[in-house]
């Protein structure tokens, strides 16, 4: 099998290019190494998962921007089997100082590798890294309770695919986002190319360069074994149910390998991964024995109180549950932190 993974540098290609490497399949991996200066940040991110994956032999590593179908079509060579197309733009707060550059990776770049697939290799896979921000401001319409540590649904068990979409309150990332997830749709319909759509949240796990601004469970880590500062924008009640990267991965290739032609599944960590950011700064204590230091911000536009997944279609079509629980994950991270610590400090 021969398979694309854009964004191959970063969390979730950079995870899916190594579970395909160690199944023997040819892996081709684009990525501009930009995750950084996305961030307007000088540090080095996911430079460490480039050189990483230079251990596969069966994993060819190209530098080049989902924005230039040059570089695409470049990277699929004679043609490939599968595309996981996991390249983005992956920060909310970013995609509002920066819609334009938002725009062109995340909405402009899938429909470019899209239309590469088309033209060199239609009978390919392809999946798309969607978000649940496609669901935009008509999630926190949902009715809430405010409990000690946290928010939870009155009487909704989870968010699922049929969630009203509504009009608009997505945030440029989420509209962003909701481009490609149409797209990506109206590719399996149009021209019957075969796509999966995971609509995700918070995943997360080792090699997760996490900033303020993404990817908080690595970043919220990183502070507490460093001694820096974390800012809770809102309460710190707010909950999401996690997602371990490498459970994604499984879903990925779960459908890769059924014979659905076209699936839009939520993902996540579903009711029993939840967790407010208070609680786990509280777990993250009773493992490390460290907490970071705390200060407290007013919301920010878009921030959701409470997202959980309903995992009932993606359960029952894939045959998937997420198999690393809340405090394995931060187990995880938590090694994986400390053995990278020159990179943090
Ligand atoms: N991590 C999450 O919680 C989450 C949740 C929902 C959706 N997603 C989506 O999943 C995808 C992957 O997320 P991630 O967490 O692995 O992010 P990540 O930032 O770790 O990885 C993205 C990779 O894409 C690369 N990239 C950025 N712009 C590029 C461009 N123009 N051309 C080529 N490569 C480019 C970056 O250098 C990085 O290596 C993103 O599209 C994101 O929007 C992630």
């Amino acid at each position: 099998m021969r398979i694309l993974v854009t964004g191959g540098a970063g969390l979730i290609g950079s995870h899916c290019a190594e579970y395909y490497a160690r199944k023997n399949a040819q892996v081709i991996v684009l990525d501009n190494l930009g995750r950084s200066g996305l961030f307007s940040s000088q540090e080095k991110s996911v430079e460490h998962n480039w050189r990483y994956l230079k251990r596969y032999k069966n994993i060819e590593r190209i530098k080049g921007d989902v924005r230039s179908k040059k570089d695409i079509l470049r990277a699929m060579g004679k043609g490939v089997d599968v595309v996981v197309h996991a390249a983005g733009q992956p920060g909310v707060s970013s995609s509002k100082c920066c819609p334009a550059e938002d725009f062109d990776i995340n909405a402009l770049g899938t429909f470019n590798v899209l239309e590469s697939l088309r033209k060199r290799c239609p009978q390919a896979t392809f999946i798309y890294c969607s978000s649940n921000k496609v669901y935009g401001a008509n999630l926190n319409k949902i009715p809430l309770c405010k409990l000690k540590t946290r928010y939870v649904y009155k009487n909704c068990q989870g968010v699922s695919e049929d969630f009203p979409l509504g009009l608009s309150g997505r945030m440029p990332y989420g509209t962003s986002k909701f481009v490609g997830d149409l797209y990506a749709q109206e590719y399996a319909y149009s021209y019957g190319i075969k796509t999966g759509i995971f609509r995700m949240g918070c995943v997360y796990g080792e090699r997760q360069f996490g900033f303020e601004q993404q990817g908080w469970e690595t970043w919220f880590t990183i502070a507490a074994l460093t001694g820096k500062m974390v800012t809770i924008f809102g309460d710190g009640r707010q909950v999401r149910d996690l997602l371990y990267v490498t459970d994604v991965v499984e879903a990925y290739d779960k459908f890769i390998r059924s014979d659905k032609k076209c699936g839009v599944y939520n993902i996540g960590g579903g009711i029993k991964n939840t967790v407010s950011l208070l609680e786990f700064l509280k777990y993250l204590e009773e493992e490390t024995g460290k907490a970071p230091k705390i200060r407290y911000k007013k919301w920010r536009q878009g921030d959701q109180k409470v997202y959980i997944t309903d995992l009932r279609k993606i359960e029952k079509e894939l045959k998937w549950q997420p198999k690393v629980g809340v405090r394995a994950g931060i187990k995880r991270i938590v090694k994986w932190v400390s053995e990278n610590i020159n990179y943090f400090k």
